[in-house]
């Protein structure tokens, strides 16, 4: 299975070259801030911070970092797999991926249409082995991805979502959940208005809900995937468009699916074609190449990362291991039209 193919490229990765910028929490948010504006993550050591010091954190290093006024995004109102939480806007990362399996890389929620700008984590507590976070560039990804990045450009990603049905499919058990409950109706036709409705999700075209096997449905819904980010360069402080690869394929993919029965997560091009076997291993290789670190966190570690410039993913770990995750707001990613308006 191709979570075999994924988890022996990632336990024989080398080890990553570079080091993520480490400060501690006294010396402040401007610390923090800058390292983040110039490198894209930082990690912050201290005492295992509350959930209340972990936001403050988090978003004090990334308005220090060039968003002023950037809040606290929400997990649970649009995201796909529903996660328990720790306390307000706080998530538990355990939500989804069993521990002997690796999360595969990706960026927080880059398979909706608005994607969170900043992610952070926090370790409360680090496995016996394992469980390193990895992060991978994006930029580094559009280079190595060659000609498949102006595929990603010119179609764009569907992602799809099955969900169960209360009466036709009760015993869906994938965090996807019940349709009903997602859009708060059992009026089919009036979820079907609401997919249609979510830009969050899909943009202006919104998402579509229709039947599908064994009496679940599936949502589905098309964004793009080449974004332009700014990049500082370490010389001076001028910064340059760079064009990211911001996906969330291999871990949306039936071809990565935890469970038995109806995959509940798949992915395609935005033209509704399916992969070709070479594509999706030129991906995974890919994004291998696109490893930038792999750190496994102590307690109390905070790491603010630049969602846009990059993905992340862990190893498989043993032994209770507890990280928790907040996202900041999001935006619809900027595409190519939207740059050269702004030149
Ligand atoms: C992309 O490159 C591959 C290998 O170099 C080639 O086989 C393929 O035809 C190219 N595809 C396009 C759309 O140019
Ligand atoms: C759930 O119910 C459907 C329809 O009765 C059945 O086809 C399917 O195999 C069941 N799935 C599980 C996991 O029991
Ligand atoms: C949903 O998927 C169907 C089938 O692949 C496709 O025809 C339709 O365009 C998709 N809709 C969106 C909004 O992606
Ligand atoms: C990049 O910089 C331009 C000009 O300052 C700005 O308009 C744009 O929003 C920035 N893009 C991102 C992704 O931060």
């Amino acid at each position: 299975m191709a979570v075999w193919g994924w988890l022996s490229l990632a336990v024989c990765q080398v080890e990553a070259a570079s080091a993520i910028p480490v400060v501690h929490r006294s010396q402040g948010p401007e610390a923090a801030g800058s390292m983040l504006a110039s490198v894209g993550a930082v990690l912050i050591k201290g005492e295992v911070p509350t959930s209340k010091e972990f936001e403050n954190l988090a978003m004090s290093a990334w308005q220090a970092a060039g968003h002023p006024g950037l809040g606290l995004g929400n997990y649970n109102k649009v995201g796909t797999v529903q996660r328990p939480m720790l306390s307000e806007g706080i998530y538990d990362v355990a939500a989804g991926a069993p521990a002997h399996l690796p999360v595969s890389p990706h960026s927080e929620q880059a398979y909706l249409y608005q994607v969170p700008r900043f992610c952070g984590f926090v370790c409360m507590r680090a496995a016996d082995t394992g469980g390193e976070l990895q992060l991978f560039d994006n930029v580094l990804l559009g280079t190595e991805l060659r000609n498949l990045t102006d595929k990603l450009a010119k179609l764009g990603l569907t992602y799809f979502r099955v969900m169960g049905d209360q009466v036709h499919s009760a015993n869906w058990s994938y965090a996807t959940g019940m349709w009903q409950d997602r859009f708060g109706t059992t009026s089919w036709p009036e979820a079907k208005r609401l997919a249609s409705l979510d830009e969050m999700m899909g943009g202006k075209p919104g998402a579509e809900l229709g039947p599908w096997l064994q009496g679940t449905v599936i949502l589905n819904w098309t964004v793009p995937a080449v974004t332009w980010i700014n990049m500082t360069s370490n010389s001076h402080e001028k910064t340059k468009p760079a064009k990211a690869v911001l996906q969330s394929i291999l871990d949306s993919h039936k071809s990565v699916n935890y469970g038995t029965g109806i995959p509940a997560l798949h992915s395609t091009w935005g033209d509704g074609s399916e992969f070709e076997e070479w594509e999706l291993a030129a991906f995974r290789a890919a994004v291998t190449r696109s490893l930038w670190v792999s750190v496994k966190l102590e307690e109390g570690d905070v790491v603010v990362v630049d969602n846009w410039h990059y993905a992340h993913g862990r190893l498989p770990y043993e032994g209770p291991r507890k990280h928790a995750a907040l996202i900041s707001d999001r935006f619809p990613r900027q595409v190519q039209q939207q740059q050269e308006a702004c030149v």
